[in-house]
C-alpha cells in the first residue's frame, strides 16, 4: 500500500516526517518503520539537540546524542529538522538559574548558537531557532532570556544563527498559533518585525499538539497558514499529534481523530508550496510524550503502541 512520505511527495510536499529520540533506536520493530523512507522522509530529534544536552556545562559542547539521530537520518537519506536553539525549557541550570547581565547572557546565547549551528552545518533542512517565545495571551513568555535581555533576544538569535549555516532555513516554532488569535498575531508580528529589519526568518512551525474533537477546522487552519505565507515565510506542521483526553478511545472518537488529522494535513496541502511538510511528534503511541505530560491522555499518534494503524493513518493516506 502507498505510504505517508511517498504520498506526501507525490502530492507536492517536501516531506512527511516523525520525531524520534535516542532511547527508541534500540527497538528494531520501531526503527524498521522509522527508517522506511516511503513512510518518513524527515526526522526531528525530540530532545537531544536541546541546550541541556548540548551544553550542560558552560563552554563544554557535547553533540554525541544529537549526532546519533542525525546519523540515523543521514544513513537513510532523510531530512532533519533541527530542534532547537533557544527555548525557555530544558535548559541546563547554569543558564536558567545563572546570574546574568544583558551582555553576559547575550554572549552565552551567541556562543551556544555559534557552536551548535556550526556543528550541524549542512545537516539540517531547518533550525527551530526560537521555540515557544509567546504565552497564550500573545505576550512574551517569561524566561531567563526575556527577563534579562528583553524581546531583542529573538532577533539576536536569528541574526546569530544566520551567520553559521548559510543554507539552513531559520524557523520560529510554537503551539496555539495554528488558528487566528492573539498568539498567532504575536507570531505574525514577529515575522513582520524581523523582515522589516532585514533579519533572516524563513519559516514558522505550527507545532500542532491538538485534542481530538477540539482541533481547529480545515478552513481555520488553512486561512491561518495563508496569513503567515503571505508575509513571505514558509510554514510546516512540526510536532503534530492529536490526543484523546481520556482513554480508551471510542470508535466514534477514532473517527473524529481521523477527521482532525485529515483537516490538518489538508490545510497544508491547500497551501502548497508555502506549506512544505508535516512532522508527527513520534509516530507510535509507544513512545509518545503525551501520557507523561497530559495526565490520562494518550493515543495521539498514527500507530498504536503495538504498531497497528489508527484509523487516522488510513484517512491521512487517502487524503495525501
Ligand atoms: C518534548 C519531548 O517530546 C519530551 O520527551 C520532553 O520530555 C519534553 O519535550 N514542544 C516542543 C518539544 O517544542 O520540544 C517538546 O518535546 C514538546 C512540546
Amino acid at each position: 500500500y502507498a505510504q505517508l512520505n511517498d504520498l506526501a511527495k507525490a502530492a507536492g510536499l517536501t516531506y512527511f516526517g516523525s520525531a524520534t529520540d535516542n532511547s527508541e533506536l534500540t527497538d528494531t520493530e520501531y526503527t524498521s518503520i522509522l527508517s522506511n523512507t516511503s513512510e518518513f522522509g524527515q526526522i526531528t530529534p525530540g530532545n537531544t539537540q536541546k541546550w541541556e544536552y548540548t551544553e550542560a556545562t558552560e563552554g563544554t559542547f557535547d553533540y554525541t546524542k544529537g549526532d546519533v539521530i542525525t546519523s540515523f537520518a543521514a544513513n537513510n537519506s532523510q531530512l532533519v529538522r533541527c530542534h532547537n536553539l533557544i527555548w525557555y525549557s530544558q535548559l541546563p541550570s547554569w543558564v536558567s538559574s545563572g546570574t546574568w547581565t544583558n551582555a553576559t547572557l547575550i554572549a552565552a546565547m551567541k556562543a551556544h548558537i555559534q557552536s551548535e549551528v556550526t556543528h550541524y552545518k549542512g545537516q539540517c533542512y531547518a533550525w527551530d531557532v526560537v521555540n515557544e517565545a509567546f504565552d497564550d495571551s500573545g505576550n512574551y513568555r517569561t524566561s531567563v532570556f526575556y527577563e534579562t535581555i528583553g524581546p531583542e533576544y529573538i532577533p539576536i538569535a536569528f541574526e546569530t544563527a544566520a551567520l553559521y549555516d548559510p543554507n539552513v532555513k531559520l524557523y520560529y516554532n510554537d503551539y496555539n498559533i495554528e488558528y487566528a488569535g492573539v498568539k498567532a498575531t504575536a507570531a505574525l508580528n514577529l515575522v513582520k518585525d524581523l523582515k522589516a529589519r532585514g533579519i533572516q526568518i524563513d519559516g514558522v512551525g505550527m507545532q500542532g499538539h491538538f485534542i481530538v474533537g477540539s482541533t481547529p477546522s480545515l478552513a481555520t487552519q488553512s486561512a491561518n497558514l495563508k496569513s503567515f505565507i503571505d508575509l513571505g515565510v514558509e510554514v510546516a506542521y512540526t510536532e503534530l499529534d492529536i490526543r484523546f483526553s481520556s482513554l480508551p478511545p471510542t470508535s466514534t472518537g477514532l473517527t473524529t481523530q481521523a477527521t482532525d488529522y485529515v483537516n490538518t494535513v489538508q490545510a497544508c496541502l491547500d497551501n502548497m508550496p508555502g506549506c512544505v511538510g508535516v512532522t508527527i511528534w513520534d509516530y507510535t503511541d509507544k513512545y509518545s510524550w503525551v501520557p507523561s505530560t497530559f495526565s490520562g491522555a494518550g493515543d495521539a499518534c498514527l500507530w498504536y503502541a503495538n504498531y497497528t494503524h489508527h484509523p487516522a493513518y488510513d484517512a491521512v493516506t487517502s487524503v495525501l
